[in-house]
């Protein structure tokens, strides 16, 4: 799938290895079907087939179908999960290209099947010697009298983005450190338009980001900030948006160590929000999306050594305020807020964060779902609701009421880095609050990052959860 080719098909598509998306309520074309196709079609469709395969001996034909009265909860995700059957067909037979051929006059459905399709076929086997399968799809071609040029792109872009947020979470902290993490973040930022700036660890002392510097103390890495920019010329509103990943390559817990019982095992995803960052910046800057929007992905590795942050430190964060380290595994909170805090110099709209945070949110929304809280209009998060909606990252609020920030109060400092023992991912966003002054949304990805067993198009590991919400949602956003 690596050098998966997108190709629009103007007229006469080829008729083999083809993917027909039929809406159940329409006649089958009987210049291209016989009567005995159409009778065993519609007979399969009767029986609530959503994919049917054709055997022509040589080749295959499919037949996806959509379209559907009232218990149609949401088209698009069934198209995906569609999209994941056809994608086990394409490996199990080793189909190197497809023809999508959309009648329905509309660009979702073929939208929402590739977008299936495409993330069941990602596979992260960069490791292993015997690929399982041998071949790939090589090609997709994508017929439709009615799609735009420009909406094939989107829709390319937008794939490329999510494998690239998702090889960047699977790839092991041995290989991928901050260092390495912002120079491929920066390779990519150069096949947009983005604007790249990278503040290394000497920066960070010089401007103070006690945060960041206290959670880098145990490594033998340094840290870094990623900063990536894209400004339209023409964009609609003056303030950016920004958006803040949690960047932690490897989360040991530090001296607070993770108990064992494979709490450790998959930490290297510790970095999923900077991730989905970096891929959400890359679409926006290559569709050419009408807003200034920055990213701000503070990354570094939180390690055991003699040099670590301890339980007890006091830390004086980049806004001046100090912080009791009761718990070194709560770091991601420490080096956002520096982020979040530098982030105010650009007078942004909205301020969103988003990082594998807190297991509390996992705990609470299981795999299905985003944890999301902030302080920003309730309209902001209806947009985002209706995006989760969409794309199928939903997004479940929670309650952001101040007595959760009492919660954080310290003996000797301005605050402690952990609140009590219940209500873990609140108290948490609580704290990242108090390092913004602008409408701030928070999203936890803790429980829907990383995968260990296949969920729909989601085989296993990385996800790349954020990149489609947070696009769609900005896209609305630019309207
Ligand atoms: N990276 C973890 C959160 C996490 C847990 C992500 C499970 C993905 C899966 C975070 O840094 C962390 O350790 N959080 C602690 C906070 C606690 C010490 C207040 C947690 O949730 O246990
Ligand atoms: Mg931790
Ligand atoms: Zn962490």
């Amino acid at each position: 799938m690596d050098n998966l080719i997108f190709n629009l098909v103007k007229e006469n598509p080829q008729l083999v290895n083809a993917v027909f998306i039929v809406n159940s309520f329409d006649k089958l074309d009987k210049n291209i079907f016989s009567d005995r196709e159409i009778d065993f079609i519609q007979h399969q469709i009767a029986q609530d087939a959503k994919l049917i395969p054709l055997n022509y001996f040589y080749h295959w034909n499919f037949i996806v179908v959509t379209g559907c009265k009232d218990d149609c909860k949401n088209e698009a995700e069934s198209l995906r999960r569609t999209g994941v059957e056809l994608a086990d067909f394409v490996n199990k037979n080793e189909l190197d290209f497809l023809t999508i051929i959309d009648n329905t006059k509309a660009f979702e459905p073929t939208k929402a099947l590739v977008e299936g399709l495409l993330m069941s076929l990602y596979r992260f086997d960069k490791y292993k010697n015997q690929k399982d399968p041998k071949k790939s799809l090589k090609r997709l071609n994508i017929y439709n009298p009615k799609i735009k040029e420009k909406e094939i792109e989107e829709l390319e872009t937008m794939t490329q983005a999510v494998s690239f947020t998702r090889d960047l979470v699977n790839e092991p902290a041995s290989t991928l450190n901050a260092t390495r993490f912002a120079d491929i973040v920066t390779q990519q930022a150069h096949n947009s338009v983005l604007n790249v700036e990278l503040y290394r660890k000497e920066d960070l002392q010089k401007m103070k980001m006690g945060g960041i510097l206290a959670v880098n103390q145990g490594s033998s890495e340094p840290p870094v900030m990623v900063k990536l920019e894209w400004k339209h010329p023409k964009a609609k509103s003056k303030k950016p948006f920004v958006f803040v990943g949690k960047g932690v390559m490897y989360d040991s817990g530090g001296l607070s160590i993770k108990p064992t019982d494979n709490s450790m095992d998959y930490m290297k995803s510790d970095m999923a929000g900077g991730a989905a960052v970096a891929g959400l910046m890359y679409s926006i800057a290559r569709n050419k999306m009408p807003i200034h929007a920055i990213a701000l992905i503070p990354a570094t590795d939180n390690r055991v050594d003699a040099k670590s942050y301890s339980p007890g430190d006091v830390i004086t964060m980049y806004n001046g305020k100090t912080v009791e380290v009761m718990n070194t595994d709560a770091e991601g909170r420490l080096i956002l807020a520096d982020a979040l805090s530098y982030a105010d110099k650009y007078e942004p709209e909205l301020v969103v964060s988003i990082a594998t945070l807190t297991g509390a949110a996992a705990r609470a929304v299981g795999p299905h779902g985003i944890a999301v809280m902030g302080n920003a209009d309730d309209a902001y998060f209806n947009k985002l609701e209706a995006s989760g909606f969409n794309t199928y990252e939903r997004v479940a609020r929670f309650p952001f009421w101040d007595d959760y920030a009492s919660m954080l109060k310290s003996e000797i400092a301005d605050m402690k880095n952990i609140g009590g023992a219940s209500a873990g991912a609140i108290t948490a966003g609580k704290f990242l609050e108090k390092f913004t002054n602008h409408p701030f949304m928070h999203l936890d990805i803790a429980g829907v990052a990383f995968t260990h067993k296949p969920r729909f198009y989601y085989k296993f590991g990385a996800t790349g959860v954020g990149v489609r919400l947070l696009y769609d949602f900005v896209k609305e956003l630019a309207k």
